[in-house]
């Protein structure tokens, strides 16, 4: 009944909006007018699924095209520090970033204006993090995919206040792989990292670099964080004003902060480690000649062979590795990702020269799902729910005295998370669980996609889909699983595990 209620609001909402000049618009009604085209998206979609049968949630505003005018901003490496014991120190606080040529936008950062180095840490170590606090709020600092201890890994229950700083140790035990760090404060993920609050971590192992795979960091090795985002019309992320209960979906993209990026790339094989840092927003990346690339990598480390694909899909949150050859590729064959909608995200300038030599061998891992993990029985069972502030995990909303779960260190369960539909359909909820990196045993009981045959720690679920994954945790505590639609996870579609 609610619902009905909603809709009917949303639908008003554009009657009324669809009668307003776009000119002036300010507070409210600018917010309402940016997010028209998606509200109406989204009653075509609720329209389509009374008449169709299903909800078409991913047809959302549409991303403005990269022109390509500014070369990509690459995050720096991290300084180890050189004194004492502390390897690394990371600190959150507010600035000002020139995102715009002709403005200043308020933004958070680590260790600079906004989002944060990279942190590259190597199998093997101890390792001692210290965490600031320079903002004028409480904040958290969680390590997304580190096997780590559950004191240690950020969640909501280690808030530090403005002012405040914590040093966390931890042994990096897990393979070659990208991570990345964000904020974790209850209620407040979604704006914080909204306002620049994420960073990538590099774990280092060794044995990946003797594959011989595209290495050099800025050169044939790059990041890329993709972000949505809206602007208002003072050119500031003002979240409060634009913020979307089920999602704040953006027209503006930003790679690794850079608005209308390109990239500049020699004639070589050059790895990119995607990850779809958006609050809400989903992607399907492909080549605009619609060629084929290489992904090597998924959350979690190198899948066990090379997997060639013409496009990639990733939630929130998740990761993967590819590799684009530009060895034959001309400048004047204006390449560039982009997205399903045909959005050009990030033009790449090739330019003459040769680069390094590299290869993709045809073996790169050894991660397999076992007879044992694929005969075990279900034992822990998710079901999310909802959308708008109504998400539930198992019909509840998260609350941080409630432990929903136990599991014994070490022990692998199977668990199945289910994405319940609604009377409208539903729509993809990207499942996320704290500490670990697990596999994925099945999808509505047929064995995952050869992309999906590596280490995971977030996977999308689609309305009416069952996945089953094998989940075992290295280390003890209370870690969150949740859905990483950052407004969801802050609406309480969250829960608690707590490992011993
Ligand atoms: Cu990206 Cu609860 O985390
Ligand atoms: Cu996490
Ligand atoms: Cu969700």
């Amino acid at each position: 009944m609610k619902r009905r209620g909603q809709i009917f609001a949303v639908l008003m909402g554009v009657l009324m909006i669809s009668g307003c000049s776009s000119e002036a618009l300010q507070g409210e009604q600018f917010r309402e007018e940016r997010y028209g085209g998606m509200h109406q998206n989204m009653m075509k979609g609720q329209m389509n699924h009374q008449m169709q049968g299903h909800m078409d949630h991913d047809n959302v505003t549409r991303l403005e095209d990269s022109t390509g005018t500014n070369e990509l901003l690459i995050p720096p490496l991290l300084e180890r520090d050189e004194n004492g014991e502390v390897t690394y120190t990371v600190t959150a606080q507010k600035g000002e970033t020139s995102i715009f040529k002709d403005a200043k936008t308020e933004t958070y950062g680590y260790n600079g204006d906004f989002l944060g180095p990279v942190l590259r840490l190597n199998k093997g170590e101890h390792v001692k993090i210290r965490t600031v606090n320079e903002l004028d709020e409480e904040t958290t600092f969680h390590w997304h995919g580190l096997e780590v201890a559950g004191h240690a890994d950020g969640g909501p229950h280690a808030p530090l206040k403005p002012g405040e700083s914590k040093t966390i140790e931890l042994d990096v035990a897990q393979e070659a792989s990208m991570l990345w760090f964000h904020p974790h404060p209850e209620g407040k993920t979604a704006e914080q990292v909204y306002k620049g609050l994420a960073g990538l971590l590099y774990i280092e192992d060794g044995q990946s670099e003797k594959l011989g795979l595209p290495n050099v960091y800025g050169k044939n090795d790059i990041p890329l964080i993709f972000q949505d985002r809206l602007f208002d019309e003072n050119k500031q992320l003002n979240y409060e004003m634009l913020m979307n209960e089920d999602g704040t979906i953006g027209d503006m993209s930003l790679i690794n902060g850079t608005l209308n990026p390109k990239l500049s790339v020699r004639k070589e094989k050059v790895r990119l480690r995607l990850l779809n840092g958006s609050n809400a927003r989903n992607y399907t990346f492909k080549l605009n000649n619609g060629g084929t690339f290489t992904q090597i990598a998924t959350d979690g480390g190198l899948l066990n062979e090379p997997i060639t694909l013409n496009e990639i899909s990733l939630t929130p949150s998740e990761r993967a590795e590819i590799i684009v050859d530009f060895s034959n590729v001309d400048p004047s064959d204006q390449l560039a990702l982009v997205n399903e909608d045909g959005s050009t995200l990030l033009p790449f300038h090739v330019v003459g020269d040769e680069g390094e030599e590299s290869n993709i061998p045809a073996q790169l891992n050894d991660v397999t799902l076992t007879e044992e993990e694929k005969n075990l029985p279900v034992t822990k069972e998710v079901e999310l729910f909802g959308m708008m502030e109504h998400v539930t995990i198992n019909g509840k909303k998260f609350d941080p005295n409630r432990i929903d779960f136990t599991q014994k260190q070490g022990e692998t369960e199977v668990w199945e998370i289910y994405n319940k539909p609604d009377m409208m359909g539903g729509m993809i909820h990207p499942f996320h669980i704290h500490g670990t990196q697990f596999k994925i045993v099945s999808r509505d009981g047929k064995a995952p996609s050869e992309n999906e045959r590596g280490w995971k720690d977030s996977i999308s679920i689609k309305p009416g889909e069952k996945v089953n994954i094998a989940v075992q945790f290295k280390h003890k505590g209370v870690y969150m699983f949740h859905c990483h639609i950052l407004e969801h996870e802050d609406n309480g579609m969250m829960g608690q595990i707590k490992v011993e």
